[in-house]
């Protein structure tokens, strides 16, 4: 959707997004193998025959928690877990009731919660309450009706269209009001708002992927709706190759469907957006909090080889001051490209390489592919050990299915199997042992160099082994979405099992939903060039929004050399992303943050140093998505849901801006490349600049420039001090893109936690911890922050080792009052002291009392800000400001 507004006479301001960044797009689809049914109906087997339709009702049931009605031979249950969360299942049963109730993503026991519901059925419809919600099923054309107890429609089925199953199939539509938008589907590409779009869902190997290539590498058939401020969600739990179409070929309805397996959704009501993204995790798990290291900065390129090649980038990190935690080995350190071995010539000791690292505070994470190299007779254990116990997927003859992949002829292991998965684990004893620090699952589509579609048959044939579903056989048409996380669910396992008190770091490339409980993630394979870099911004927030909060996009572009600009640029953006990681590929321009010359590099040097400064920030927000599923990277619709009157997604008008947390904005222009100037869009009550401290003038509303400029056709308003002001406030909104700038903001009302430089998250910080003040704009505004920390490492977090405490502001009569609350958890702390800075103190001088006792308190003019350090304690402490 696209909106301009128009301020008054000459002086316009376009707050939209130019249109091409929010035009639907064509996709360019990648070659797609042939449907199940045409596979099967190729390999002279029978196709699924499932075939009907939910449209009138034949009979019906009240449920405790629902209804459930039946169609002809199909049967359909709408039922509550939650006051806001309802499950719809449908299937071709023939009269039979519906039998196996499975589910890769949904957390165990979700399934079986139920609330109780009243009946409203009546003469016409069939349906129930909740606390929240209203369920109609209209009797003669089964069409579904969802709305608030006020009647505020919020999902219907669409008129005219009813779900059918065709061979096994479904599709299921729903009517599309005109000012509707969604978010979500993982890291799709194209824009931030998927409307207008339509997506295939099919793991694919996708190197070289554009602004319209689809499908890409994951299947996350979870979307977030939102009209009008009011937000809900549709969660498909289905793996089977699956579509979404929102809008694209019908401009009154949008739907969703599959090639096979269950038509099973839940609906997440809102109201408000993070309210659906909590109930998104609640169903699916949030992901658990990785280790400290990982939100530092990480150097990767396919491939550092030899070993001496990663210590010389591993010094220079060191001696340039580029503070960095991570370092990866891609393939090339393996041996013949076989996972889980090691070059002995180009690596020849690899523990004594990996202690040295450890030494100069860098943890290293290794690539380990799930391809087993096809070799036998050679002693190379995985392809023994995983022969020996059947622990490879199979062809429909039962023979061991193989195809090509980077070692060569290769076998696949059968993830779906529990014992499969757990054999799977023990292959990292020995890489563990050496002391990688965390694990890389990579080409999990699976992809098949020379497979159909680049992946395996679909009639190939994996064994199930897991709670809820019969023990069976299923085909890789109901596997594939599914096969990269249970991968990465292996190794999660398998590491966890042999360094049971660190917490795993894992990171997938393709993924089902519910993945995130295992692993982290990035975008795949990226080109450098300026739009990628904008495309990380959407992709990133979309993964959020659907449970990948922890993942990164390769930082400068996998595929390609970036120019000079391009790569200073995409390192000072990354900086304020959840992972944070450079890589690229084989005979690209080296990318590390020293090659384009020292001037390039002061720049990368000073976001890079933002970021470790800003740790204590990051790693809280972290936790509280660990709890929440609330993502880091926030589109501003999340924070700001109601920031538009008419509910219109302030994203849409806000270029490239996206919050890092509840309190930071970053602006980077919607069009890197372009040195036009942009306006900035800053919803809420006020808003600092990070980099100045200096708080930002308010824009008047859109009312109150009328009544200033219009008020005399000669302009002569213009010289009134209040519109004075005015422009000045509308220039200061108005950026000029430079290399060295990336605006950033502090939302009033936030208190940021900062720590002194370190160059790894291994140093200990050397000075008080930083309490950034913003006071809040407008009298009652909250003014609150937090800090949580903890060894960074191990789960002793869950016995109570942590510290956690909380920051209040309120401005007094004369000053300001901030409270640090008492700490809670018994983590000891590395600060002694904390150093107070609230930002927009106005006056010369200061007073500071700390609990009752007078302090020094320093002015600093420039910074319009005050700064003063007092003593740290567990107790909790008031700090009071006058002038
Ligand atoms: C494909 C991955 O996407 C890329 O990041 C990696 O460098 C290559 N495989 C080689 O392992």
């Amino acid at each position: 959707m696209i909106r301009t507004r128009w301020l008054v006479g000459s002086l316009i301001l376009a707050y939209a997004v130019t249109a091409s960044a929010q035009q639907p797009t064509t996709a360019t689809p990648i070659a797609m193998p042939p449907s199940l049914g045409e596979q099967q109906a190729q390999n002279g087997l029978p196709t699924n025959g499932q075939t009907g339709s939910v449209s009138e009702i034949s009979e019906s049931r009240i449920l405790p928690n629902g209804v459930e009605i039946r169609s002809g031979r199909t049967i359909m249950r709408v039922t509550a877990l939650r006051d806001d969360i309802l499950r719809v299942q449908a299937a071709v049963t023939g009269g039979q009731p519906l039998t196996e109730d499975g589910s890769w993503a949904v957390l165990p026991g979700l399934r079986e919660k139920t609330v109780a519901v009243e009946s409203t059925s009546n003469p016409s419809t069939l349906g129930f309450r909740t606390k929240l919600l209203d369920v109609r099923i209209d009797r003669a054309t089964a069409r579904l009706v969802i709305a608030d107890l006020q009647g505020n429609i919020i999902n219907a089925d669409a008129l005219g269209h009813t779900t059918n199953f065709q061979n096994g199939s479904f599709r299921v539509s729903k009517t599309l009001p005109s000012d509707e938008h969604f978010f979500g589907l993982g890291d799709k590409t194209g824009p931030l708002d998927r409307r207008e779009q339509a997506f295939s869902m099919w793991n694919t190997d996708a190197f070289g992927f554009q602004e319209s290539t689809d499908p890409i590498y994951k299947t996350i058939p979870f979307f977030l709706s939102i009209d009008h401020g009011v937000s809900y969600g549709i969660f498909l739990d289905n793996t089977w190759r699956s579509s979404f179409d929102f809008g694209r070929s019908e401009r009154l309805a949008y739907s969703f469907g599959s090639e096979g397996g269950p038509l099973d959704y839940y609906f997440l009501y809102g109201p408000e957006p993070k309210q659906v993204v909590e109930d998104y995790a609640y169903l699916t798990g949030a992901p658990p909090l990785p280790p400290l290291w990982s939100f530092g900065y990480q150097q990767s390129r396919y491939s550092y080889t030899p070993a001496s090649r990663l210590r010389e980038v591993a010094d220079r990190l060191r001696k340039d001051k580029i503070p960095a935690d991570v370092l990866w080995l891609d393939i090339d350190f393996q041996d013949r490209n076989r996972p889980f071995t090691v070059d002995p010539k180009t690596f020849p000791n690899m523990p004594q390489l990996l202690a040295d690292l450890r030494a100069q505070h860098f943890h290293t994470v290794a690539i380990t592919d799930l391809h087993v190299a096809k070799v036998p007779g050679e002693g190379y254990a995985p392809y023994d050990t995983g022969i020996a116990g059947d622990h490879f997927v199979h062809n429909p003859d039962g023979s061991v299915f193989s195809g090509v992949v980077w070692p060569g002829p290769s076998v696949f292991p059968d993830f779906t199997q529990q014992q499969s998965r757990a054999w799977w684990g023990t292959l990292y004893k020995q890489f563990v042992g050496y002391g990688f620090a965390g694990f890389w699952n990579d080409m999990n589509e699976p992809s098949v160099f020379d497979g159909p579609g680049k992946t395996m048959p679909l009639t190939t044939v994996h064994r199930i082994d897991e709670p809820g579903f019969a023990t069976r056989t299923a085909t890789h048409a109901e596997i594939h979405n599914l096969y990269g996380m249970q991968n990465a669910r292996g190794t999660y396992e398998g590491v966890l099992k042999l360094n049971p008190g660190e917490r795993p770091f894992v990171m997938t490339r393709a993924s089902y939903s519910g993945g995130q409980r295992y692993s982290v993630t990035w975008t795949g394979d990226n080109s450098a060039t300026w739009n990628h870099l904008r495309m990380s911004t959407s992709m990133l927030e979309n993964l959020g929004l659907s449970g990948y909060a922890f993942a990164g996009a390769d930082v400068g572009g996998f595929a390609n050399s970036p120019q000079p600009a391009l790569l200073t640029k995409w390192l000072e953006v990354a900086a304020f992303q959840p992972i944070d990681r450079d890589h690229s590929a084989k005979g690209t321009a080296d990318h590390e943050p020293w090659v384009n010359g020292p001037e390039q590099e002061a720049l990368v040097r000073k976001f890079i140093n933002a970021r470790y400064r800003l740790l204590p920030y990051l790693y809280t927000v972290a936790e509280e998505t660990s709890r929440t599923g609330l993502p880091m990277i926030r589109p501003l619709f999340l924070e700001f849901p109601h920031a538009n009157k008419d509910g219109h997604p302030v994203d849409l008008d806000a270029g490239g801006e996206f919050m890092f947390g509840p309190s930071l904005l970053i602006a980077p222009p919607a069009y890197p490349d372009t040195l036009d100037k942009y306006s900035l869009n800053l919803p809420g009550n006020g808003w600092y600049d990070f980099w100045t401290g200096k708080q930002l003038p308010a824009i008047p509303s859109e009312a109150e420039l009328k009544v200033l400029f219009q008020a005399s056709p000669d302009g002569s308003t213009m010289q009134s001090p209040a519109a004075q002001a005015a422009m000045k406030a509308i220039n200061a909104n108005r950026i000029q893109p430079t290399e060295e700038e990336l605006p950033v903001y502090v939302r009033a009302g936030s208190i940021l936690p900062m720590q002194p430089l370190v160059q790894s998250t291994e140093d200990v910080p050397q000075g008080p911890l930083q309490l950034r003040v913003y006071p809040p704009v407008g009298s009652g505004a909250a003014c609150a922050g937090s800090i949580y920390l903890d060894d960074g490492h191990s789960f002793r977090y869950q016995q109570g080792e942590y510290l956690r405490e909380e920051f209040t502001c309120a401005r007094t009569a004369d000053g300001i009052s901030v409270k640090v609350s008492p700490q809670q958890g018994s983590f000891v702390p590395w600060w002694k002291q904390m150093e107070i800075v609230v930002y927009g103190w106005q006056q010369a001088s200061a007073h500071a009392s700390v609990d009752g006792q007078r302090m020094k308190a320093q002015v600093e003019a420039t910074e319009s800000a005050v700064r003063v350090v007092i003593p740290a304690s567990a107790s909790g402490v008031e700090v009071v400001l006058t002038r």
